[in-house]
């Protein structure tokens, strides 16, 4: 898991990123759509050799907050296609509490009330909190809004800031942080990616958050943690989830046969909104980009659900609303390292055409735990 490491930003069209534990800052004024072969600076950061080493359970980022049945683990992603809505999903470990979000603009005095619904799930023998998920709606462009979550005395409040209206010329600034986890090196590239000057306002993330299946039975503790863990950002601003082989999650050698279980139950997507049926693949806007998000691990061959979105999603991007056309995915396509070598390969000679016709920017990509980018030459 994490190791930290850092670098600004690249420029390129069709460019794949892939990195570890990496936190850095995309400017998307700065991304250079053109085909210029310039790769910008990077840091002199070179990981230790040394395995990274778990955080133990009596850390302070594990913390559990004071109270009965206080809300943990909140966090927050876009909640709509274009950004004025978001989820806001946390955790009741007692019982139920309420669904209920309390939410206000920062210049309003009245509170506005949102239902969402909570959940619970199984897997062998750890059974979940009360996982809660309300979707707040008809938000303005960029405004800071308070909410709060929780009853009596374990009320929470947190904020965030929603994105500008979706435009051509719409600066906003995105992070990134891919194959987390929670080990020593996971909390410096939180902490890096926090301190960082130029302050990411949307994190996306290209998959593999707890590595909670390294763990004897998937100990899903472990997410639990990893949820505690990252509330600090992640409440403040929107994550943008893809889904990594470390959400798989199937062991049928103990029962559990159904992929992405725990990863689905507690982090929602908005795929509904661009048409998708499933969580682990869709796209939404965000000021002057257009992201799509695509699953390593579902199928994606012909005439497959994945398969079929993309096809129709890709011409529906107009570049002169938004003219940043960015694509997450776990496993990269491009990659030289033997670690994972070629697992993309696949989905590369699937879907490579199509980026190329439809003139994808850039592709973020995790998994390699190493930092490497390639530059189109076509
Ligand atoms: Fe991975």
């Amino acid at each position: 898991m994490a190791s930290s490491s850092s670098s600004s930003s690249s420029s390129s069209s069709l460019s794949s990123a892939s990195l570890y534990g990496a936190a850095f800052l995309l400017w998307v004024l700065v991304l250079n759509g053109a085909a210029v072969c310039n790769g910008g600076s990077t840091s002199p950061f070179v990981r230790k050799v040394e395995k990274s080493v778990d955080m133990p359970l009596d850390s302070d980022v594990f913390g559990v907050p004071p109270g009965y049945n206080a809300p943990q683990q909140v966090h927050i992603t876009q909640g709509d296609h274009v950004g004025k809505a978001v989820i806001v999903s946390w955790v009741t470990q007692d019982e139920p509490g309420s669904d209920v979000v309390l939410y206000w603009s920062k210049n309003s005095e009245e509170k506005k009330e949102a239902k969402g619904k909570h959940l619970t799930y199984k897997f062998y023998n750890y059974t979940s909190g009360y996982i809660h998920h309300c979707t707040i709606r008809n938000l303005k462009f960029d405004t800071k809004y308070y909410y709060e979550v929780g009853i009596g005395q374990t009320v929470r409040r947190f904020w965030f800031v929603t994105p500008p209206e979706v435009g051509p010329d719409v600066p906003h600034t995105f992070g990134l942080i891919g194959d987390l986890g929670q080990t020593f090196d996971s909390n410096s590239t939180l902490t890096h990616y926090e301190h960082n000057p130029h302050k990411g306002q949307t994190l996306l993330f290209v998959g593999d958050l707890s590595y909670a299946d390294h763990y004897p039975n998937y100990d899903n503790v472990r997410w639990d943690t990893w949820g505690r863990f990252t509330e600090r950002s992640v409440a403040y601003q929107p994550w943008i989830w893809t889904a990594g082989n470390h959400e798989i999650d199937l062991a049928p050698e103990i029962g559990e046969k159904i992929p992405f279980k725990p990863y689905l139950c507690r982090y929602h997507t908005p795929n509904k909104a661009s048409g998708s049926t499933s969580p682990l693949w869709y796209s939404i806007k965000r000021a002057s980009a257009y992201i799509i998000v695509l699953s390593s691990y579902s199928a994606y061959a012909k005439y497959t659900p994945q398969y079929r979105w993309l096809e129709e999603e890709l011409p529906k991007v107009n570049r002169s609303e938004t003219p940043w056309l960015i694509v997450l995915m776990h496993s990269p396509w491009y990659n030289s390292y033997n670690y994972h070598y070629m697992e993309g390969e696949t989905m590369r000679v699937m879907y490579e055409p199509w980026f190329v016709k439809y003139r994808v920017d850039v592709v973020f990509a995790g998994h390699v735990h190493a930092y490497e980018r390639s530059v189109s030459t076509c």
